[in-house]
């Protein structure tokens, strides 16, 4: 029988976008089980097209792109304070749109200290949880404005937005989570205690749908009192959910505490499959190492993984995730592998498993 088609729009992006995204795809070659062909797609966008056209996300590539089954991103963004690449161009225009566009409400951010990795923390214990972040909602909508601007009386707004329904398809997609894993354990972060009014929808919502899954344990905690217990004791949380803007914030110190940035890996997911759901590593295009082969790759290969697992390919993202666990535990800190070292070296172990 023929094997099943799956379309995928890879977008390399700038800096070590293209050197990650290309380990990312020779691992998730040898991974593809044999009944399974990814046609790949690629598409140029980023600060480079930019500042060659000026065009960041035509409606038509948008549109394409749309007609696939997921995305693999690398990271977009150009050199610092490029005065022709103003800040905001491709976050708003690329980045977000595409979450918005493609309603990508759940970003999902695994954090787990890998046997091997090395945790700024001393005694971290065994860390790994899972961060679900609103993605479509919260301050990040666009919607302020600002009025007599570079005066003295110059206003700014950025208001947050939060809907019933916004919150209520985050929160039962988490509990789904939080239901699935051993622990069963879901931890709301929020900030009701001053944000007393976006704090109470989401607070309500989950309550009500905790009474849905009643082998779930549930928890709330403040963001502020959050950033003190993932430093002191990281173990404790199972699963996480919470708002765009302090997810964001949430998961810069997950990636931190867990070993590091270049093995922190990302999905834009739209659970009701309306649409492809994007995968990315974390971290930006890191200017400073771009070009030289020395970016770590495991974050765009552990977001192949991600992306295997929403596609339901889930042996295929098992095999990959071992063969991090293994590398990782194999690495030296004295011997220095190139990108393509580390992608052909746990492309070999996906291969032999
Ligand atoms: P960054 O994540 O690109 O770099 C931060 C630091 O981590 C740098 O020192 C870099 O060398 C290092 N680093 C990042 N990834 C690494 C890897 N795989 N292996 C080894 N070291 C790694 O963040 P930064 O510097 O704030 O942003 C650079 C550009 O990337 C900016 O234009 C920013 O807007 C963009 N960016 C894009 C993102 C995306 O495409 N989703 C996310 C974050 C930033
Ligand atoms: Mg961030």
């Amino acid at each position: 029988t023929e094997p099943q088609s799956l379309k995928l729009a890879v977008i390399p992006g700038d800096g070590i976008g293209p050197e990650v995204t290309a380990e990312g795809l020779k691992v998730l070659e040898q991974a593809t089980p044999a009944d399974v062909k990814f046609e790949p797609t690629r598409y140029d966008l980023g600060a480079e097209r930019y500042l060659a056209t000026g065009e960041v996300l035509p409606d038509s590539v948008l549109e394409e792109i749309r007609q696939h089954d997921a995305i693999l991103l690398g990271a977009v963004g150009g050199k610092p304070n490029d005065p022709n690449l103003p800040p905001g161009i491709l976050e708003r225009g690329l980045l977000l749109r595409l979450r918005f566009e493609l309603d990508h409400y759940v970003n999902l951010r695994p954090s787990r200290i890998f046997p091997g990795s090395i945790s700024p923390l001393a005694d971290p214990g065994e860390v790994d949880f899972v961060v679900v972040r609103e993605g479509t909602e919260g301050p990040y909508t666009g919607n302020g404005g600002a009025l007599r601007v570079g005066t003295p009386h110059e206003v700014a707004t950025e208001v947050s937005v939060n809907t019933a329904f916004g919150v209520e398809r985050v929160v039962r997609d988490a509990f789904a989570r939080a239901q699935k894993r051993p622990r069963k354990k879901l931890t709301l972060v929020h900030k009701t205690n001053v944000l007393v009014h976006a704090g109470s929808v989401w607070w309500r919502i989950f309550e009500e749908v905790a009474r849905e899954f009643p082998e779930v344990t549930t928890d709330y905690m403040h963001v502020d009192a959050t950033m003190i217990h993932l430093t002191t004791n990281p173990s404790r949380f199972d699963v996480i959910v919470t708002d765009n803007l302090f997810g964001d914030i949430v998961t810069d110190l997950a990636a931190a505490v867990t070993g590091g940035i270049g093995l922190a890996a990302s999905g834009n997911v739209n659970p009701d499959r309306t649409a492809p759901s994007m995968f990315e590593p974390v971290h930006g295009s890191a200017p400073d190492i771009a070009g030289q082969q020395v970016a770590d790759p495991t974050a765009a290969i552990l977001s192949v993984a991600l992306m295997l697992d929403h596609l339901g390919l889930d042996d295929a993202a098992r095999r990959i995730e071992d063969a991090v666990v293994a590398d990782l535990a194999e690495r030296d800190p004295a011997t220095k592998r190139s990108t393509a070292e580390v992608g052909d070296a746990i492309a070999a172990r996906v291969a032999g498993s």
